[in-house]
Parts: C-alpha cells; sequence; structure tokens
C-alpha cells in the first residue's frame, strides 16, 4: 500500500506516540516560540524552548504540528534530540540527520526540514527575547 510505501516503522511509532506534545508560556523570558510553515504543503509547526539562562542548556522542550505524520514525527524525534542539548548544538541540527533517521523518503523531505526551521526559529526567539532589556520589579 501506499502507506507502507512511505512510512517507516519510525514514523509510525512517533506518530502514534509523540513526544512533548503540548506548550510552554510563551510569555515567560526563557521560553523562545518558533512558528513555521512548510511552503511546499501548508502544515505548520510549532516548537518551543525553555532554556536555562545561565548554562544554555534546554531543559524543556514542546511541539504542536498541524501537519502530516512524517512532520509530526519530524517535530517529535526534534524535541528527544535536543532536550539536555546547549543552544548552540542544538542550533546544528541538520534536516538531513532527521530524515534518516526516520527513513524519509524524498517526497517527505521538506516535513523534516520543517522541524530543523522550527527549532532555529525557537533559539532565535529565545536569543531576542534575552536581547531586550526586561522590566523586573
Ligand atoms: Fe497535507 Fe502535509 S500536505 S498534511
Ligand atoms: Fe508537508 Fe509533511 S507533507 S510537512
Amino acid at each position: 500500500s501506499i502507506t507502507k510505501r512511505l512510512y517507516h516503522p519510525k514514523v509510525i511509532e512517533h506518530y502514534t506516540h509523540p513526544r512533548n506534545v503540548g506548550s510552554l508560556d510563551k510569555k515567560l523570558p526563557n521560553v523562545g516560540t518558533g512558528l513555521v510553515g512548510a511552503p511546499a504543503c501548508g502544515d505548520v509547526m510549532r516548537l518551543q524552548i525553555k532554556v536555562n539562562d545561565s548554562t544554555g542548556v534546554i531543559e524543556d522542550v514542546k511541539f504542536k504540528t498541524f501537519g502530516c505524520g512524517s512532520a509530526i514525527a519530524s517535530s517529535s524525534y526534534m524535541t528527544e534530540l535536543v532536550q539536555g542539548m546547549t543552544l548552540d548544538d542544538a542550533a546544528k541540527i541538520k534536516n538531513t540527520e532527521i530524515a534518516k533517521e526516520l527513513s524519509l523518503p524524498p517526497v517527505k523531505l521538506h516535513c523534516s526540514m520543517l522541524a530543523e526551521d522550527a527549532i532555529k526559529a525557537a533559539i532565535k526567539d529565545y536569543k531576542s527575547k534575552r536581547n531586550t532589556p526586561t522590566m523586573l520589579s
């Protein structure tokens, strides 16, 4: 079947038991939010990280993906990867790494690109928040 041809067991596994689904409070100063879309299909992914300000380590991560099974699996796997990583290391993750782990076929490569874009956007958001002085009272 088409399903069998397109979806590797690892995709099905992440799709049926996605890790770290949910949201973090984006108003928190140490939470970065990345919201990205795939022009190819219109699917949308939101990935949020909670960062330890002094160590730069990602301490919590949540995602929501409005998209296909491969996009959900890619974001689920991405959350597992970046948990406990430094921002610098997380920024270096390539979509090809995810695609390889999940054995995504070429037609589904952009789904893993969404996960790479999402973590990069979340890191960027966190960094821009850090550089913006906040009023503490
Ligand atoms: Fe429809 Fe991705 S193209 S869910
Ligand atoms: Fe568009 Fe998977 S088909 S993200």
